[in-house]
């Protein structure tokens, strides 16, 4: 691990060809990027290659990846086992709107690593697979509502956008009667009316809720922990009571497992956490990047398709997407990958926390080992509103000079760390910790002074007409 002191300058980055991109990119792409989750205006990076566990933008600035495309990439970038059989059964010819067995066999591992799913189909996102999964649910309970909690991300559908990141808590209403708070305009206020807010880890506040409404309420959908709020965990008990509850008001229980699925066990976090829910939906991990994506849940409920309910897609199942799938989820079954990766967080967990401790600073990790974060307070966070407590800023300055030093967190506290199984080889852990130490000393430093703390253009969350 090096030393270095507080006192020495901030490394920088060469920037001279992204800032010629940001503006030629800029003329044609809102924002210069394809997501509003990539646009940082000026910081805006843009990317060459990526290997293992690194990525090098074009300047040829070379960095740790600890975003890994904010989850996907279990195994590394460019892992031959994957691309190799990918590039083999793609040149059979991508897109059919056929069946191929790739996609046969892909869902068959699906069902075979969680073995509670009795029927699965296959999407290209997230987003998809979470529409579908609320829509099967709406159609099998032949009810409306969907409840969701405040701080959790479903994709980027109408149904999903509602109570999701603002900065600013008072935007989420009173505590005891929380509002739809749609993120951005044009989302229907009639859509938003279905989907109900709560509040994560408050099995009182669902109580209420259900008594009140819960006629109306087909399902809950839940990502096992705040995957998109620095992965606050559920407290001891939380999901099994939840499971109790939707199973005496008859409504489904939806696991979100898009950031958790196949990542923090070989069966989600609903095997981590002993919970057997009624629908799931799967994507990031299953693909090591390529777009594979999926709903599945118990046969019963997944019998109202293909008759009842519309599901389809152009590229559902598509060859590329399928393979990776197949493989990635054979890698991860029949090797140590998921092992050697839950490692691997612990020690960049252990060398953080002893950099911490030696500076006397509050703190709590937040997710699992696989995908965490460090949240800097004496409270443990039990759900999003109380990411505002914490010493974000703090956090943003040091993903700042982490950056600057070489390694990419995402720049906003809410994403977590994410380790993938190539992160395990050479220097890669001790590169994240001494980039972590120098970056929190000259954070300290800068406090010290009373000079304000550097952040990254934070364009996805600053929309000031998100509350409208
Ligand atoms: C928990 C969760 N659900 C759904 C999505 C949407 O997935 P996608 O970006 O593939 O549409 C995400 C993406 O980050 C997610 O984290």
């Amino acid at each position: 691990m090096t030393a270095e002191s507080a006192a020495q300058p901030v490394p920088t980055l060469r920037r001279e060809r992204q800032s010629a991109m940001y503006q030629r990119a800029s003329r044609t792409l809102p924002g210069g990027t394809d997501s509003n989750f990539r646009a940082w205006g000026e910081d805006t990076v843009y990317v060459d290659r990526g290997k293992g566990g690194m990525v090098w933008d074009i300047d040829g600035n070379e960095y740790v990846d600890l975003r890994m495309g904010y989850g996907p990439v279990i195994l590394g970038h460019g892992d031959p086992r994957v691309d190799d059989f990918v590039n083999e059964r793609m040149r059979l010819g991508v897109s059919f709107s056929l069946t191929s067995e790739d996609e046969v066999a892909a869902m068959e591992l699906v069902k075979e690593l969680n073995p509670w799913v009795g029927k699965v189909r296959m999407t290209v996102s997230g987003t998809e697979a979470t529409m579908h999964a609320m829509r099967v649910a709406r159609a099998y309970t032949g009810r409306t509502k969907i409840v969701k909690f405040e701080g959790q991300y479903h994709g980027v559908h109408d149904y999903a956008l509602i109570s999701v990141g603002p900065n600013n808590m008072a935007d989420l209403g009173d505590a005891d009667n929380p509002v739809a708070l749609a993120w951005g305009r044009g989302i229907p206020g009639e859509v938003a009316k279905t989907i109900i807010p709560a509040r994560y880890n408050n099995i009182e506040f669902l109580r209420r809720l259900f008594e009140r409404e819960g006629e109306d309420i087909a399902a809950i959908i839940v990502e096992p922990v705040l995957g998109n709020a620095a992965g606050i965990l559920p407290q001891p008990g939380f999901h099994q009571a939840m499971r109790a509850l939707t199973e005496e008001f008859g409504i489904l229980l939806i696991f979100d497992e898009v950031k958790t699925g196949f990542r923090f066990a070989r069966g989600g976090a609903a095997e981590y956490f002993g919970i057997t829910p009624d629908l799931a939906t799967y994507a990031k991990a299953m693909g090591n990047g390529y777009p594979a994506a999926a709903f599945g849940g118990r046969e019963e409920i997944m019998s109202v398709l293909p008759d009842k309910v519309s599901h389809g897609g152009t590229y559902a199942g598509n060859r590329v997407a399928a393979a990776a799938a197949r493989k990635v989820l054979e890698i991860l079954r029949d090797t140590d990958a998921l092992e050697t990766i839950h490692a691997t967080g612990r020690r960049v967990q252990e060398g953080v926390r002893e950099v911490l401790d030696a500076k006397g600073m509050p703190f709590h990790f937040t997710g699992h080992p696989s995908m965490f974060s460090v949240m800097f307070t004496e409270q443990v966070a039990t759900e999003y509103r109380d990411w505002a407590q914490t010493d974000h800023e703090l956090y943003d300055a040091i993903a700042v000079g982490m950056h600057a030093r070489g390694v990419m967190p995402e720049p906003d506290s809410r994403e977590p760390w994410f380790m993938c199984e190539a992160h395990a080889g050479g220097d890669t852990v001790d590169r994240v910790v001494s980039a972590f130490k120098a970056s929190l000393e000259h954070a300290l430093d800068l406090r010290a002074q009373g000079q304000p703390l550097p952040h990254e253009t934070e364009v996805a969350y600053s929309d000031p007409d998100a509350a409208d």
